[in-house]
């Protein structure tokens, strides 16, 4: 009963929990610290990691982002992931739902997400090439009523559509389609990365055109054009579409995309992700000026490996770690990150100036400025 789509969504999950999928290019959230407070001036019970987010409210500043749905034996982890979104108050993204547009059989592989996840706030998800294909307010509907999302992710992958032996790198004319069929939904549309990063100029795009929330999906973390290359290689002997040195060094790094994004759009709600695998990297993102941190890859790894127990145990430690930082920089609210000292040296440093943005005025002036749009809302 599988199509090509349902079948590549198995293909690819089970490629990235047991083939090195991650990009040799590193986020460069290593050459961010949070400057210490050794006098937080408050004690740690009273951190309260709430944010709102795209509309929402999440407890914790985490998303599980979209990687899964559209076959039979995959239904079960969205359950699992969904309903561990619910017990910890995150958000929680489901794969492309395509295979389930073309093939309404696959719904309940979405759908059973919500039914894990009553309150959570669930992002439904559908790619960029196919509302260039056809797709139209139509197919954008069904997603989000699916899973009863609160907000619709549109992935834009170019880099993973030109490696995949059967990819769509169709890109043309399609943003403000996709913008004004999202608009007619009446959810919030997440603009999302896939692993290779968004830009500045991307997101001022977007927010010119009305979006308000991102996803960076930055180079660091599950690299796409990797797992599209391990897979061909895997049918094929040899990749259809070699990719040479971009399948580890092709797109813009996490730590970038999140300062870029935001110098982009003060205003927006913007998830750091893209390797992001712990608390302190976690906690580095928000500092950066992400809203949220988002991660995909630990969790299905974690999953598969050690059952529902182990994500949990994974998330839980990850928040309180975020909790902890936020503690150790003395401010009470998850957003004080964005006011805390931070410095950003190296690499992260140099990139950031060569792309137009003066690093220390980012510090001290823009991400002020991306509070009080939150602060006075
Ligand atoms: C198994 C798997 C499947 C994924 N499928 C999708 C998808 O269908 N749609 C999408 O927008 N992103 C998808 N992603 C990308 C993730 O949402 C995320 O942006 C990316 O993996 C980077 O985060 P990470 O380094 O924490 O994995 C997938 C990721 C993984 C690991």
């Amino acid at each position: 009963m599988t199509s090509e789509t349902s079948s590549r969504k198995l293909e690819h999950l089970k490629m990235v929990v047991t083939s090195k999928v991650e990009a040799a290019e590193s986020t460069l959230l290593e050459y961010v610290r949070i400057v210490h407070n050794p006098l937080p001036d408050l004690d740690l019970d009273e951190i309260d990691l709430e944010v709102d987010f795209c509309g929402g409210k999440l407890k914790a500043p985490l998303i599980i982002t979209g990687m899964t749905g559209g076959h039979p034996d995959v239904a079960w982890i969205n359950r699992d992931l969904a309903s561990l979104a619910e017990e910890l108050g995150i958000a929680m993204g489901v794969g492309s739902q395509r295979a389930a547009i073309e093939d309404r059989r696959l719904e309940e592989t979405f759908r059973i997400a919500r039914k894990a996840a009553p309150n959570a706030f669930l992002i439904a998800n559908l790619g960029a090439p196919q509302l260039s294909k056809g797709y139209g307010l139509e197919e954008v509907v069904r997603a989000i009523e699916m899973i009863d999302a609160d907000a619709i992710a549109i992935h834009f992958n170019p880099a993973q559509e030109a490696f995949q032996d059967e990819g769509d790198p169709y890109f043309s004319h399609v943003i403000t389609k996709i913008v004004e069929a999202v608009e007619r939904a009446g959810k919030p549309l997440i603009a999302k990365e896939v692993g290779t990063g968004l830009s500045r100029e991307f997101v001022a795009q977007l927010r010119s055109l009305g979006v308000r929330c991102f996803d960076v999906a930055g180079l660091g973390g599950t690299n796409w054009v990797k797992v599209e290359v391990l897979r061909s290689k895997a049918k094929h002997g040899a990749p259809l579409k070699p990719a040479g040195p971009l399948a580890d060094y092709w797109g813009n790094p996490t730590a970038l995309a999140i300062i870029e994004a935001r110098e982009a759009a003060r205003d927006a709600y913007i998830v750091g992700s893209g390797g992001v695998r712990n608390g302190l990297e976690a906690a580095k993102a928000i500092a950066l000026g992400a809203d949220a941190a988002g991660l995909a890859l630990p969790a299905a790894r974690s999953l598969l490996s050690g059952g529902k127990e182990s994500v949990k145990k994974l998330l839980e430690s990850i928040i309180y770690q975020i909790k902890v930082a936020v503690f150790l920089t003395g401010e009470k609210r998850v957003r004080g990150l964005w006011r805390a000292p931070i410095v950003v040296w190296g690499r992260l440093r140099e990139e950031v100036q060569n792309r137009g943005i003066d690093i220390d005025y980012y510090i001290r002036v823009t991400r002020l400025e991306a509070l009080m749009y939150k602060e006075v809302k």
